[in-house]
């Protein structure tokens, strides 16, 4: 009895470190349901209230909408715009925001808001696939920071033959937007035991936007605890490339891409800053062993504050390549070996060049985080 037993520890064992191995090295996508139970932000706030003030002001707060919040209302309310000849518009019916083309005979309510409006805002239907799931139509039309409405992307050749108000996703691609878009995403209960192993997504108990547990998973327990209780991890023990790929759960990792999906001319990577950041010389080499010991960890944190708005002073970011980039005299007193720009003095513009905006269609621009030389020459 024993030799079976031990054989079968043993091949756990096994499974298990490959399993630890194989997610060491591709760790999960983004947790559609969190871990944890939600929490209140008003519950960290007791200890940690700078934070949570400034938490309010960050996008991350604000990734999703219901249909009846007042700030869709203000933004797509009795607003119309005319593509390729067809007019959409935005009107209220019952305390509800509906969609309608000037040419259907039909209109979609407006279920959900994607997006702060930062960049943009898309408001989404929800109707039931012949399985009786929930999936999501994304209206023809969004709200840009521009405060206009223009064509939602992706949605322009789908939308007009035949006639129709959006882009329809199935139900997996439906709970993969809510699930980057949330903090919490509960499975529908069961109604019949043996056939639904296909529940779906429970949208009415949600919790919108991302919450201070969806990044920091057992705040619930450190909270109930009076802090003492440590999360299950912590950011600053992360090694550069684990925390930015946790970044990536929704920012989009490298590992996701093929190999040959990693080049200049593939320019929808400047969607995905994580994959930007993995390929920038400044990133392997300054997180180096070797590097380690010259240079600070270069990470997202060395420019972003995930509880803040973006800056847009691009001092600030120059601020951060000096930090490494320095001028020889420096260096000589430094740790810092000496790698400076080639046509530029310190004083200039680093990320004018290093970092361009990129036009994303329809007014959408993002920032190349693929830090390298010969921006241009390299570029379509
Ligand atoms: C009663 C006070 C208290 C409350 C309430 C509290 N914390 Fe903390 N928290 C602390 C203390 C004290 C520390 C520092 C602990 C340490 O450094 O070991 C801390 C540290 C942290 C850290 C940093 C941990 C690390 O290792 O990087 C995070 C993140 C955090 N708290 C998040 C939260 C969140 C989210 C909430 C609300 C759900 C919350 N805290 C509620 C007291 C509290
Ligand atoms: C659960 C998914 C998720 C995770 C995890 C996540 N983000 Fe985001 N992030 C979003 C979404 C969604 C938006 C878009 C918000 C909007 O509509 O403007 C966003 C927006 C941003 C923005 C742009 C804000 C702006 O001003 O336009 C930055 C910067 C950012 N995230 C950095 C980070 C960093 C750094 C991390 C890791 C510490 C992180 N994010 C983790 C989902 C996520
Ligand atoms: C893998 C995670 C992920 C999935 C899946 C996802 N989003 Fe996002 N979404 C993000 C992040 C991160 C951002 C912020 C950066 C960006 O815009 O790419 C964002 C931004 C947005 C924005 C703000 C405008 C903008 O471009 O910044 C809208 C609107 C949006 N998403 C809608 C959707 C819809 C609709 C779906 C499903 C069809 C979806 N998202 C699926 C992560 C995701
Ligand atoms: C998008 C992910 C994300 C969200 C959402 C988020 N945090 Fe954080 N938080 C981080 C990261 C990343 C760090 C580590 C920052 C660093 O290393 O500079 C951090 C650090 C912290 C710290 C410790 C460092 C410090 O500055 O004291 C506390 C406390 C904290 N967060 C609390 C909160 C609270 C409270 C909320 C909700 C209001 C929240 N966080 C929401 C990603 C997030
Ligand atoms: C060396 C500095 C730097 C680092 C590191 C960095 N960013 Fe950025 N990021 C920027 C700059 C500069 C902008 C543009 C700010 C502006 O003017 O709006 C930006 C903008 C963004 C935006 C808004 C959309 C866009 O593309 O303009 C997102 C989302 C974002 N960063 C995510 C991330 C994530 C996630 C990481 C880590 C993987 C990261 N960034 C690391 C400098 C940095
Ligand atoms: C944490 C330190 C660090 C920061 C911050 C940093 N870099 Fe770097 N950067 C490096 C290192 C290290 C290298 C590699 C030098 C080498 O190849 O020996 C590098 C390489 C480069 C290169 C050459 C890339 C190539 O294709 O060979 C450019 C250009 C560059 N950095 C620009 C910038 C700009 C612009 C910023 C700010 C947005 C920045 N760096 C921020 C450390 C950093
Ligand atoms: C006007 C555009 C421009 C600005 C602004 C600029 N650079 Fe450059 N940088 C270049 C070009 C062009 C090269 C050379 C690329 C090549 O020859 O492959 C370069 C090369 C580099 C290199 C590689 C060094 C080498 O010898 O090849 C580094 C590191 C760098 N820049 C950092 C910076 C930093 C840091 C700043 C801000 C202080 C900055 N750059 C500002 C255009 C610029």
């Amino acid at each position: 009895m024993r030799k079976p037993l031990f054989a079968c520890l043993a091949l756990l064992l096994i499974a298990g470190v490959l399993y630890a191995f194989h997610t060491r090295q591709r760790p999960p996508l983004a947790v559609v349901t969190a871990g944890t139970l939600r929490v209140k932000a008003r519950s960290c706030s007791e200890c940690h209230l700078q934070i949570v003030e400034n938490f309010q002001s960050a996008p991350h707060s604000r990734t999703l909408h219901r249909g009846t919040a007042p700030i869709v209302k203000s933004r797509f309310l009795n607003k119309e715009a005319t593509i390729d000849g067809r007019t959409f518009r935005f009107f209220e019916q019952e305390n509800e925001l509906w969609f309608r083309a000037d040419d259907l005979d039909y209109a979609r309510r407006v279920d959900w808001v994607f997006g702060s409006g930062e960049h943009a805002m898309t408001p989404v239907s929800i109707d039931k696939d012949p399985d009786g799931l929930d999936r999501l139509t994304q209206l023809q039309l969004s709200w840009y920071a521009d405060d206009q409405l223009h064509p939602t992307p992706g949605t322009a050749r789908t939308a007009t033959v035949p006639p129709r108000l959006g882009r329809t996703a199935n139900a997996d691609e439906t709970e993969r937007c809510f699930g980057c878009h949330v903090s919490w995403l509960p499975r529908k209960r069961k109604v019949d035991p043996a056939g639904a192993a296909a529940a779906g997504i429970d949208l009415k108990n949600l919790v919108p936007n991302l919450d201070c547990s969806r990044c920091h998973s057992g705040a619930a327990a450190h909270a109930a605890s009076d802090g003492s209780e440590p999360l299950d991890f912590s950011w600053s023990h992360l090694t550069a490339i684990e925390s930015i790929n946790r970044c990536g759960e929704c920012h989009r990792r490298a590992d996701e891409m093929t190999p040959e999906e990693l080049t200049p001319e593939h320019s929808h990577l400047v969607r995905f800053a994580p994959v930007g950041i993995a390929l920038s010389p400044c990133f392997q080499e300054a997180n180096s062993e070797a590097g380690q010991k010259h240079y600070p960890r270069f990470d997202c944190m060395s420019c972003h504050d995930p509880h803040l708005p973006t800056r847009s002073d691009p001092e600030f970011f120059n601020a951060t390549c000096r930090e490494c980039h320095t001028t020889q005299a420096r260096q000589s007193e430094s740790r810092t070996p000496h790698i400076s720009c080639s046509e530029q003095p310190l004083t200039a513009s680093c990320i004018e060049c290093h970092m361009p905006k990129k036009a994303a269609g329809e007014g959408l621009e993002f920032t190349d985080h693929w830090i390298r030389r010969t921006h241009d020459k390299r570029d379509p």
